[in-house]
């Protein structure tokens, strides 16, 4: 494995705690709902996990509390093929997601916790030798511009999906290779001709099962169609999409062939409960493409 691409993702670990609701509540209302259960989430995480599935050589840069939650994160890594562990820190829990999912839609509050540790030298050490960084904003804005800087200016390809979007994004795109945004980040974010206008690749992924448009300068808008599922739970399918991506754009595949990959890869986890699972692997991947 000494010279397979390395994609390095940088980004947050948490515990998503599902639960089931027949609609979100109001202020003040206290409504009953499901436990559906705790799992592996956090988009840094899920994403790292959706590359190494993929097939990537993975390296992640994350943090976590010294905690039973941060041991559940970093198995749940190792047992993905991630390489590297998971940094514990004594002054914060590990963070935690509550997934309000809604007839398989979800609605989710981050506590970000351990993930606001992380720091740019942390970032700036796990990119090193990476072909691909890919990088999102539930971590401190610093890391992040560390990550895609320092990846810059390696010469890896630079990634970042600006979820959840924050003004901050609009700075860091002068480092960033291609931009990942679902419609509502998209329009958060001032809309894509703004988006556009600081050179990176635009991807737009659309709600429901639309798929996802590709804006490139100069060039007409590629839409790349969904693949046709029965979603089960839909959190990390976005996810698995873009860590596919990643490890797809690492062998050197042409960004628009891989939107195909990083399609099936986010189909396959839509599929199953959980932002994680064992069921996306190159040859699930490769199943999806051809049958489509
Ligand atoms: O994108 C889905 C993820 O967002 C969940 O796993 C949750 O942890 C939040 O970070």
């Amino acid at each position: 494995m000494a010279n397979t691409p390395v994609v390095a993702v940088v980004g947050s670990a948490n515990l998503d705690l599902v639960v089931e609701v027949s609609r979100l509540p109001t202020v003040g209302e206290t409504l009953l709902g499901t436990a559906v259960g705790r799992f592996p989430g956090g988009k840094g995480l899920n994403q790292a996990v959706g590359a190494s599935r993929s097939g990537a050589q993975t390296r992640f840069c994350a943090v976590v509390g010294r905690d039973e939650a941060g041991d559940i994160l970093q198995d749940s890594a190792r047992s993905a093929g991630v390489v590297g562990d998971l940094r514990r820190t004594d002054a914060a829990p590990t963070g935690v997601a509550h997934v309000f999912s809604v007839d398989g839609d979800n609605s989710i509050i981050v506590a970000a916790g351990a993930n606001a540790e992380l720091t740019a030298t942390d970032a700036t050490d796990a990119v090193t030798g990476a072909a691909v960084v890919l990088a999102q904003l539930e971590v401190p804005v610093p890391a992040v511009a560390a990550a895609l800087a320092a990846g810059r200016a390696a010469g890896a390809l630079t990634i970042l999906n600006a979820a959840p979007a924050a003004e901050a994004a609009v700075a860091l795109l002068a480092d960033v290779d291609i931009l990942i945004v679902n419609e509502t980040e998209c329009e958060e974010l001032g809309g894509i001709e703004r988006l556009h206008a600081a050179g990176a690749d635009v991807i737009v992924r659309t709600a429901g099962a639309d798929g996802v448009d590709l804006h490139r300068a100069g060039q007409p808008v590629l839409h790349v169609p969904a693949f046709r599922i029965d979603p089960v739970d839909t959190t990390g399918a976005g996810d698995a999409f873009c860590g596919a991506l990643a490890a797809t754009l690492a062998t050197g595949v042409p960004l628009a062939e891989a939107l195909r990959a990083a399609s099936a890869a986010g189909a396959i986890v839509a599929g199953q409960l959980g932002a994680t699972t064992p069921a996306l692997t190159p040859e699930a991947i490769t199943t999806l493409l051809t049958r489509a």
